[in-house]
């Protein structure tokens, strides 16, 4: 796997394991702590989704043409983690620990599924197909300097 992929997968360990504070604090009846740890796993899905639907998935569709394919479902799946991610954050707001679990249980399901058929299908796909990966995601580094990475994150910061 990729530096690129790589760091996408981190991304998703790393909104898990948010994810896991919020329900910790929620079991513990700590809204305090609940609300501040689901904003912050707000922020980092939040960044997570608009890289790949603003990088990632346009240079898939780009590199391979298929503009209605796995990108699509992808950004269903996107839409879906949102609303009942909405979901939780009101029942946290309300001060609703039961609903707000509830909801995470099934945002956790979710978010599993979708990971998978990122790390096994698509992150995949992508590597074989989008040139220049990590300057895409403005991850920098590129390959080195022997190729035109630069260009390429150019045109994609464009
Ligand atoms: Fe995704
Ligand atoms: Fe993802």
């Amino acid at each position: 796997m990729s530096q690129a992929m790589q760091k996408l997968v981190k991304q998703h360990i790393e909104c898990d394991d948010q994810l896991n504070r919020v329900e910790a604090a929620l079991q513990k009846g700590d809204m305090a702590s609940a609300g501040r740890n689901f904003r912050l796993f707000n922020e980092q899905l939040e960044d997570h989704f608009r890289l790949e639907e603003e990088r990632l998935f346009p240079a898939f569709e780009q590199a391979t043409g298929m503009s209605n394919g796995p990108t699509v479902v992808m950004r269903n799946e996107h839409a879906e983690i949102r609303a009942l991610r909405d979901e939780a954050y009101a029942a946290i707001e309300a001060s609703q620990p039961e609903q707000a679990l509830a909801a995470i249980d099934t945002l956790n399901v979710l978010i599993q599924q979708h990971n998978v058929k990122e790390e096994n299908v698509l992150y995949p796909m992508c590597g074989g197909s989008i040139p220049h990966l990590a300057a895409v995601l403005g991850f920098g580094g590129g390959c080195g300097g022997a190729c035109s990475c630069a260009a390429a994150a150019k045109e994609a910061a464009a």
